[in-house]
């Protein structure tokens, strides 16, 4: 041990999680064998400075991120290390099976291979993966399973830059169902033997994403064109009300029958509909094109949509599946010095947790 190792401070990220209308950031600790929340903070980005993921006004951002910090419950934020997200329907994750079982020629199977799934060019596409090892995919010595996470070139740049002119150390920035898969699976990880599948669905503000999940990894995410915004407009128009007030109709209303008169439900039969379609199909894909799935017994959901009222049991009655609701805070304690995240927003930071969790400790998985 170096003699100024009293100067090395153990080194932890925090997670910043960017969507287009607003900024999340986490921050955990290892503390005698407890994961604990240190800090915490959320910031509304006004609409127009991140469009369809990209980012258009960074000054606009940087300052807000700046905020974001200085302002956040808990502890000081000190730290320049941070863990980011890239936006989720830009990217792409799957499971790939690939026919070699030399690690060595991995790389270039795989470019060859994600060309079949992406309709852009492996050469403006950042990859990167993770061989799964484990009892399941370990079985067949001729194929290697691996985890392939693609984004576009442009994109990936544009978010490293921002962060790094908003004088932040990006040490990795994820794709989204990377962070909501750990923040919503961290216990799961000691046994996977007949588990079943579960499906994740992130309900948020501007899309909804979708992760498949089974024998111990991510098997995929797609985007489904739904989200909060748009129901908050179905009701604005039903109702004929402005934004704000179908808003505020929609978080006390949500899909119960006996609020409002059960009208949202009958405004937005066909978005929910359209959404139960959608899962059904994520499921059908998954078991007609992976290897032998388990089957799916379980959706869960996070995001701020997920506390849509009765969201939960009008899905599980369409889908018949149980539907439940995610805690990115199952595992993590909190620190009875500061004020926690208030339980009705605990869903929405499912991916501010998912970042924090890689920062803490700082591992590539
Ligand atoms: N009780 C509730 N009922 C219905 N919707 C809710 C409720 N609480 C929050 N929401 C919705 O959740 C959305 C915000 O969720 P979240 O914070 O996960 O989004 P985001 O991460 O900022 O956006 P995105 O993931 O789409 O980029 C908003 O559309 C908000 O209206
Ligand atoms: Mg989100």
């Amino acid at each position: 041990m170096s003699f100024l190792s009293f100067l090395n401070q153990e080194k932890t990220a925090f997670g910043l999680d960017m969507s287009e209308l607003s900024l999340k950031l986490a921050k955990l600790k290892r503390r005698g064998g407890k994961v604990f929340l240190e800090s915490w903070n959320e910031i509304e980005l006004p609409i127009g400075l991140i469009i369809d993921g990209e980012i258009t006004d960074s000054q606009k951002i940087i300052s807000l991120i700046h905020k974001l910090i200085k302002n956040c419950h808990g502890k000081k934020i000190f730290t320049k290390e941070v863990v980011s997200v890239l936006p989720e329907p830009k990217t792409f994750l799957k499971l790939i099976e690939i026919p070699i079982s030399d690690e060595k020629k991995l790389a270039s199977a795989i470019k060859e291979e994600i060309e079949r799934h992406i309709p852009l060019p492996a050469d403006g596409m950042y990859l990167d993966w993770k061989i799964i090892n484990n009892p399941f995919y370990n079985q067949d010595s001729s194929k290697i399973y691996a985890l392939v996470g693609a984004s576009p070139k442009f994109i990936s740049n544009q978010y490293t830059e921002l962060l790094d002119d908003a004088g932040l150390n990006p040490i990795a920035l994820e794709i989204e169902g990377v962070a909501i898969a750990r923040s919503l699976t961290m216990e799961e990880t000691e046994s996977i033997a007949n588990k079943p599948a579960k499906v994740i669905i992130d309900f948020g503000a501007t899309r909804t994403g979708l992760v498949v999940y089974d024998h111990g990894t991510i098997q995929f995410s797609l985007s489904i064109p739904i989200s909060g915004e748009m129901i908050t407009k179905a009701i604005a128009s039903g109702l004929d009300l402005g934004l704000d007030e179908a808003e505020k109709i929609k978080i006390a209303c949500g899909l119960d029958k006996k609020r409002c008169q059960g009208s949202l439900g009958k405004i937005l039969h066909d978005h929910i509909d359209d959404l139960a379609t959608n899962i059904r199909n994520a499921i059908s894909f998954y078991y007609n094109h992976f290897t032998e799935p388990s089957p799916v017994d379980k959706i869960i959901i996070c995001g701020g949509g997920a506390n849509f009222r009765n969201l939960d049991k009008t899905l599980s009655h369409k889908l018949d599946m149980k539907v439940d609701m995610g805690n990115p805070l199952q595992n993590i304690s909190t620190n009875q010095k500061y004020a926690t995240i208030p339980p009705d927003k605990i869903s929405s930071y499912t991916t501010a947790i998912g970042l924090a969790l890689r920062g803490m400790n700082l591992t590539n998985d």
